[in-house]
């Protein structure tokens, strides 16, 4: 892999993308970048508000404009929402930009890392389970389509994080 080059984190929420990403540009000397982050920096606001308030079409909006100018960048572990994968041209550009990971875990161990947060608006249903469940199934495609496959079930950060090196290692 080149020195420069990004590594991106695909995947379904509370499959660990953030802890994951923020420890491996930490020990990889890369700058961190979380898409959502940059949203709600563009939008004034926090991401659950954007979708009160705009809906979900504007907010995928602004996740594929900022998204186009972060995979233009070098350098960085990209840490993409979760539904970033569902646009084709996201999908093109994350591919193009880097190495890609998808990490995965099943739907009662998101269920379990999820429960109890405020901050993701699509899992604020009556039952979050079937939600995950369903929405795991419409994605599923487009997830496949990342380069290197990560389970994260029963797994702690540094151990994902080891499995992702050890796999760039020998790219
Ligand atoms: C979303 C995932 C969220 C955030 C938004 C929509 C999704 O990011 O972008 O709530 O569609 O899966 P995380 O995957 O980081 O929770």
């Amino acid at each position: 892999m080149s020195d420069t080059g990004n590594i991106i984190l695909m995947g379904y929420m509370g499959t660990g993308k953030t802890a994951v990403s923020k420890a491996l540009a930490d020990q990889m000397d890369k700058t961190y970048v979380s898409v959502d982050d940059e949203i709600e920096h563009s939008e004034g606001k926090k991401i659950s508000d954007i979708f009160a308030e705009n809906g979900e079409g504007y907010f995928r909006e602004a996740e594929k404009r900022v998204l186009k100018e972060i995979c233009s960048r070098t350098d960085q572990v990209i840490d993409t929402g979760g539904g970033a994968v569902l646009d084709k041209e996201n999908m093109e550009r994350m591919l193009e930009s880097g190495i890609s990971f998808c990490l995965w875990a099943g739907v009662d161990e998101i269920y379990e890392r999820t429960k109890g947060e405020d901050h993701r608006p699509l899992l604020e249903a009556v039952d979050p389970k079937e939600r995950i469940r369903k929405m795991l199934e419409e994605r599923r495609e487009s997830y496949e389509k990342a380069l290197f496959h990560i389970d994260t079930n029963c797994k702690k950060i540094e151990e994902v994080v080891k499995e992702i090196r050890e796999m760039i290692r020998y790219e």
